[in-house]
């Protein structure tokens, strides 16, 4: 039995607390795409937990695997492991061998990357991490993996191809002097400093154990009976096939991806449970089009995007939701529920169950409305077009529901899901109706304890 849990709208829809909470009945927590460019909380005890790269489950002390799908910078991975140490943690994580290595100029280049397409309004607003420039090079098969972290012949020369590539893209096609760079990291184009950094993380990976073949190391654990959670990160509107081309991340967040990522058979993802996660609303950090946006955010919500009309009820999610940026405190993207788009995401991962987050943010407003469907050249659609032009091109026709009132989330928690306002309750059942699948769990606040889960699934 697995359970793969899928973001189905545009990331942080709350996976990381939902892969916690049913990471009580597993054994191995695989992420299988991504990297350092996810961020996700758990809440543990009133202590909160914020993680980029190692799975979720890492908090609760099941084995952490980071898949050969995964894009694995070694500097975070080894400040994620010392933080959770101090907090008195001992991680237990793995790496794919064959999972990629983001190196010191793929994080450089994606950021210049990103101010080159600003100028022409391209940009992804990515989180800078440098998780396109490294999937470039796998597929370019130029690029450097874990396993070549551990045998230092291999990586320099792995290195001495790349880095004069690398060099001559910054210099002579972004006309980028390096030297610009040097108070950034001064090392990111030196063959030599490169190599004794990263084989030195090779030594570490090594010493402590970590390097696996994560498709056998997971087939043997599920023989010997383990179950196994596999962590989506992202969300399937930023899939690279499946969402909102350009403004997308460079991996797939959908199910399928979690066999190949994992070196395990797409028939151990079917046989177990897909789970799609879904926020009550939707949150958006970074640009491009957003059919059901309340409100606007400038710099992000695109020309005459946006429902400058409706602020204040964006202003109260917003608020209530705390929609700000982690890092950088800007106030994020926020809009009504997109049920096209969470068509789109069942059927492109197969979802057999979903959880609904964040159903007590909405609580307090008088009227909730979902986008049911779009108009596009008078015609009605059920799910998203395929361009993301087209897409802007949507108008949403809505829905609407009674508010719910504000009540003591804690206590409806305990009771559980026939305690959730009714109103709350005729919401989810219209998600679950729509995307033809049962309601598994419902997040009413952050915490552990604070998920109501319907459906026990390992
Ligand atoms: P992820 O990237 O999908 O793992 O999600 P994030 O952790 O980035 O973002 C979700 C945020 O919402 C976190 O701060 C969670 O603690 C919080 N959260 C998750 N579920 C709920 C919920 O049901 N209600 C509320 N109020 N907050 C939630
Ligand atoms: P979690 O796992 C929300 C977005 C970025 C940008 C686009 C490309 O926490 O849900 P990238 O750095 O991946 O090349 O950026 O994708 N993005 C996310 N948005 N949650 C995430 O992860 C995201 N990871 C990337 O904002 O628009
Ligand atoms: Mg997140």
């Amino acid at each position: 039995m697995t359970l793969t849990i899928v973001g189905s709208q545009l990331g942080d829809e709350g996976k990381g607390g939902i892969v916690d909470v049913y990471g009580s009945g597993a054994d191995v927590v695989v992420r299988y795409q991504g990297g350092d460019n996810a961020g996700h909380t758990v809440v543990q005890d009133g202590q909160e937990y914020k993680l980029s790269l190692i799975p979720s489950g890492a908090v609760r002390g099941n084995v952490g695997v980071l898949g050969n799908g995964c894009v694995v910078n070694p500097r975070t991975l080894f400040d994620e492991i010392s933080t959770l140490r101090e907090r008195g943690l001992d991680p237990d994580v793995r790496v794919a061998e064959r999972a990629h290595v983001i190196l010191p100029y793929h994080r450089i280049l994606d950021g210049i990357e990103e101010e080159r397409k600003a100028e022409e309004d391209l940009s992804a607003g990515t989180t800078g991490r440098g998780i396109g420039p490294t999937y470039e090079d796998r597929a370019g098969r130029r690029g450097v993996r874990i396993g070549d972290l551990l045998d230092p012949g291999t990586l320099r020369a792995r290195l001495e191809y790349a880095v004069p590539q690398k060099r001559a893209l910054l210099e002579d096609v972004y006309g980028v002097p390096v030297e610009d760079h040097d108070d950034v990291d001064a090392d990111a184009f030196d063959v030599d400093a490169l190599h004794a950094e990263f084989s030195e993380y090779g030594e570490r990976l090594a010493r402590e154990g970590m390097p696996v073949n994560c498709g056998a190391f997971l087939a043997e654990r599920r023989a010997a009976g383990d179950r196994l959670v596999f962590e989506g990160a992202q969300g399937t509107a930023i899939d690279l096939d499946h969402g909102i081309y350009p403004y997308v991340t460079s991996s797939n967040p959908t199910a399928g991806a979690a066999a190949v990522g994992t070196g395990l058979g797409p028939g151990v993802i079917g046989d177990g449970e897909v789970l799609g996660i879904v926020k009550a609303y939707l949150s958006r950090v970074g640009t491009g089009p957003l059919p059901t946006e309340l409100g606007r955010v400038d710099g992000q919500t695109p020309a005459g995007g946006g429902r400058p009309d409706a602020s204040d009820v964006a202003e109260y999610v917003r608020e209530e939701g705390g929609e700000y940026g982690t890092v950088t405190g800007r106030p994020r993207r926020v809009g009504w529920l997109d049920v096209p788009m969470l068509r789109h995401a069942a059927r492109a991962s197969g979802f057999t169950g979903v959880a609904v987050n964040h159903i007590d943010v909405l609580a307090g407003l008088d009227q909730v409305k979902v986008g049911h469907a779009y108009e596009l050249d008078g015609e009605e659609l059920e799910t998203m077009p395929t361009t993301t032009e087209r897409w802007a091109d949507c108008e949403a026709t809505f829905r609407t529901f009674d508010g719910w009132p504000d009540v003591d989330w804690g206590a409806v928690a305990a009771s559980g899901y026939d305690a959730i306002p009714e109103n709350a309750r005729a919401y989810l059942a219209y998600i679950a109706e729509e995307v033809g699948a049962p309601i598994y769990a419902v997040g009413v606040g952050p915490g552990r304890e604070q998920t109501i889960v319907v459906e026990e699934l390992l």
